[in-house]
């Protein structure tokens, strides 16, 4: 199946009732009833990637976090050849810029982690996937190579099986193909979960489809992937998630993407999913 990643499609009228009430701030649920929202990717840590360029920038991204309701951030700098990421400083860079979102009384938690390329994830040790996995619950934040979505994918997420890890797919829909649908599916039926990227789901030009994907229950999570607070994509989710919400076959679905999977990929605790991919 073809993505129509740039067929447009009418948007909800400005007035349209959501049917779904995510419980981040700013759709009048009482924050202290939260369980708190995660972004599961997202290049936070401060001069280390091509993320965040420094501290203050960080620190910035956090208050967006804040600002959407979001309570914990992992942190995924790119473990590529192209980054000089050392796996062994992540835990310490995270702890630094924890210390300064207390001091600034920021009530968001960056939590450890990587994006690891599909390309660097043969040689890493059982300690350095330890040390990526998402909030340290098991779960790698697996980017696909540059192009079409390939078999090599399908066999690094055995490769992470088998060494007691599963997958979650970073962004797929950046690696169109006419077939890209049933590779998609193919990964869940090996065990990956799909995250998709928050933003696109607000864009104009690709809204229709990445919701066609979402319904086809090809997308598990949403994240930010944002970058720097100084420009690219904003570290929020709820407005991606109401889009998904002001859709009746999904709206179902939405607390168990934004809360229960998030909780579980970083708590390594097991996941019963709701919904299977149907092409
Ligand atoms: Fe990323």
């Amino acid at each position: 199946m073809i993505l129509p990643i740039i067929v447009r499609r009418c948007l909800l009228g400005a007035g349209a009732e959501r049917p779904f009430a995510l419980t981040g701030a700013g759709n009048g649920v009482d924050s202290a009833k939260r369980a708190g929202v995660i972004d599961l990717h997202c290049h936070i840590l401060p001069g280390l990637d091509d993320g965040s360029r420094d501290l203050e920038d960080s620190v910035a991204m956090a208050r967006q976090a804040a600002a959407d309701g979001i309570t914990k951030v992992c942190a995924t700098p790119h473990i590529r050849h192209d980054h000089d990421v050392r796996i062994e400083e992540v835990a310490d860079r995270v702890e630094a810029v924890n210390a300064r979102l207390r001091e600034e009384g920021i009530a968001v938690e960056i939590l450890g982690g990587g994006e690891v390329a599909e390309t660097a994830v043969e040689p890493l040790s059982e300690e350095e996937l330890a040390r990526v996995a998402l909030g340290g619950g098991g779960w790698i934040l697996l980017e696909p190579a540059p192009g079409p979505l390939s078999d090599t994918l399908i066999r690094r997420v055995g490769h992470l099986a088998n060494h007691g890890h599963r997958a979650l797919i970073a962004h797929p829909e950046r690696h169109l193909s006419a077939d890209m649908f049933e590779r998609m599916a193919a990964l869940v039926a090996e065990g990956a979960l799909i995250q998709a990227t928050a933003d696109f789901f607000l864009r104009e030009e690709m809204e229709a489809g990445m919701l066609t994907m979402a319904e086809a229950g090809l997308v598990h999570v949403l994240s930010s992937d944002a970058h720097s607070s100084r420009g690219g994509r904003p570290l929020r989710l709820t407005p991606a998630f109401e889009r998904l919400g002001a859709a009746e076959t999904l709206a179902p679905r939405i607390e168990w993407m934004a809360e229960t999977a998030p909780a579980a990929i970083i708590a390594g605790a097991p996941l019963e999913l709701p919904f299977q991919p149907s092409l």
